[in-house]
Order: C-alpha cells, then structure tokens, then sequence
C-alpha cells in the first residue's frame, strides 16, 4: 500500500523538520500535500528535491489523504484533527491539545508502540521533554521497576519556536526579549509555559502526566523543574530514578546499552558524556553520567540529552507514521 500523506503546519520550525525526516525515512507514501494557514498560501517548499506549493488548510483538505503530520498549534489541532480523523486519515499530532485525551494513544515507538493499535484517528506525540526521558527511563521500567522519577531541565531556546532563536540571538547584542518574560542570554529561565494553580508550570505538569501515560502508571511519583537556559537546540535533562528493585550499575549500563533509540555516552576518565552541541541535528537519544545515588537505596542518577525538534517533535511523529505503517503491513491493526 503506498499512502497519500498531508503535513499540516509545514512551514514552522517543526514543520520543516518534518520534511527533511521525511526525507531521510522515505515512507512508502503516494503523494506528499503540504498545508499552513492562508498567510503561506503559494510559497514553495522543497520535499525530496522536488518544489511542492503550500495550500491554505480548509474542511476538504483531508479528502483522500491517508496519515496527516500535525504541528500548526493547538487550536489547529482541535479543530482539524477530529475533521480529519472523520475523513479516515490518521491524525499524528505534535501540539498538547489531544495528549491526555484518554480515548488518543501517546506513543513514543520505542516505548509503547502497542498503543498504536487503539487509536480511533488521532494519536499524540508527547511532549519534547518527555519523550526522551521515556527513551531512557522505560528500559529501567521494564527491568526494576519505577518508583520515583526527579527530573531537572536544561532545555533550548528552538523550543519556544523562532521566537526563542531570535531572543537568544539579538540578546548577544543586548536587545529587549520579545518571546521570553526575561532575557535568555546569559540567564536562566525556571518557567517554561504558563503557572498553574499548584505553583508548577504546564511544561512541568506535561512530564507528569504524560509519563504516567505512556509508562502505564497513574500511580508513579514523579516531580520537574523546567528551565528554559540559552542554548539553541537540544534539551538536556538530569533525572533521579528511584528503582524498585536493587540494581548493579554494570547490568544496568548494559540494560540502557541494550535500549532502542538509546545511545550510551559514558566515559567520565576521557570527558565524554552526552552534550547538546554533539545531539544537535541527530535522531537518537544520548544517556550518560550514570551513576548510583548514594543519598537512598536503589537509586541512580542520569544525563540525557536529545534534539528537541527532532526526537522531541519530528523524528518522534514520523517514527510513529512508520511504525503505524509497518503494524498495517502485518495485520496487526
Ligand atoms: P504559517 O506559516 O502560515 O503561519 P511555528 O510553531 O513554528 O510557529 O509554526 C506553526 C505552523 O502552523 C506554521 O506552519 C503555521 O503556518 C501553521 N499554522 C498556524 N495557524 C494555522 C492555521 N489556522 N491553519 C493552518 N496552519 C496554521
């Protein structure tokens, strides 16, 4: 089966990483129809060197489309992916709006794959932070067991889209933030997204909830601190894992060693350990600076690093239209 593919939102910053992980994955796809709003109507992107003209998204744009790639916000989102999913068109969807959704799947492929299988139209990309904390953490999960999740942010400016690029950028120079409550350059920010009633942050909320989600345990005591810090791409996280079994540190490396979509930079005697500047541009996630708590019983620390428009939004989304693809071939949905 070859499949007619839209790209809603394919002139942002995760839209056009879409496009060059398209590129690279080569999906068994028919046809490729890009979409904005009626602002880029006309404009030209270029999709495996072939020019392709941006359409306005309307209420007949999914007509024969197949699996849509949704990254054009929330209120998109809201209103397209249900219009979509009505036409028979899978709805994979970056923005927050459907996450927590208990009737949409939230799939990281190397995590929970299986989810795919109840989807009835839409299913929802984590968010960026969240997933690669899932690609590091479900293998201990799955070997010990999870206890307590600690997690501690250092994440980029590209999250916050172009805005965030240029507040880092014209910063250097000592202009005004236009994106940020506060200057980025030199600073760091504990608020990414809006305060919530408990005092956290949404973003700090998302890591919460959606890893109970996508781990399949509402009862995980999990807490995060997010901050924004001025680094262009890559979001880097420090995490404390409270195991429930004992662990050996050695078995342990090995079981991360073992991970899909997990690489283990490890060598603290040669300086080497995961960094934002080596993620960048790259489609895996990076583990290192492993090492035991010695504060509690069975705990370990963890440094893991990912590019955030890549593994956190795009990789991500086009992994799960490939994994959805292959489950289709086999039958299994
Ligand atoms: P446009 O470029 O026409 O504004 P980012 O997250 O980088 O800001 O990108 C958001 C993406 O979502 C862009 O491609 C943007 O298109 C698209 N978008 C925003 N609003 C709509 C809408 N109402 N319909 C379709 N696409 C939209």
């Amino acid at each position: 089966k070859k499949y007619n593919i839209a790209v809603v939102g394919a002139t942002g910053m995760v839209g056009r990483t879409f496009l060059k992980v398209l590129e690279e994955v080569k999906l068994p796809a028919e046809s490729y129809t890009l979409y904005a709003s009626k602002r880029s109507a006309g404009k030209k992107l270029t999709l495996m060197g072939k020019e392709y003209e941006v359409k306005e998204l309307n209420e007949n744009s999914f007509d024969g489309m197949d699996i849509a790639l949704f990254s054009a916000g929330g209120a998109t989102s809201e209103k397209f992916a249900p219009i979509a999913a009505s036409k028979g068109c899978l709805v994979i969807d970056n923005s927050s709006a459907w996450r927590m959704d208990p009737e949409v799947p939230l799939v990281v492929p190397e995590v929970n794959p299986e989810d795919i299988k109840k989807h009835k139209g839409i299913i929802a990309n984590p968010n960026c932070s969240t997933i690669q904390a899932m690609v590091a953490l479900r293998p201990l999960q799955l070997k010990y067991g999870i206890k307590r999740i600690v997690y501690s942010t250092y994440q980029a400016v590209s999250g916050a889209g172009l805005g965030g690029y240029n507040d880092l950028k014209n910063g250097i120079n000592g202009e005004p933030p236009q994106k940020f409550n506060h200057p980025i350059f030199s600073n760091c920010l504990p608020q990414i997204d809006v305060f919530l009633p408990n005092g956290y942050t949404k973003e700090e909320m998302k890591m919460v909830n959606e890893t109970r989600k996508i781990l399949g345990d509402d009862e995980m005591k999990i807490t995060a601190t997010t901050v924004r810090v001025p680094v262009f791409d890559c979001h880097s996280e420090a995490i404390n894992v409270e195991l429930k079994k004992p662990f050996d540190l050695e078995e342990l490396r090995a079981c991360l060693e073992a991970a899909p979509g997990l690489v283990v930079q490890d060598d603290i005697d040669n300086c080497i350990y995961p960094m934002a500047c080596t993620a960048a541009g790259t489609n895996e996630t990076y583990v290192g600076r492993i090492r035991r708590d010695e504060s509690i019983d069975n705990g370990v620390n963890l440094w893991v690093v990912a590019d955030n428009i890549r593994k956190g939004a795009a990789t991500n989304a086009v992994q799960i239209a490939q994994k959805f693809i292959e489950m289709e071939a086999n039958g299994e949905l």
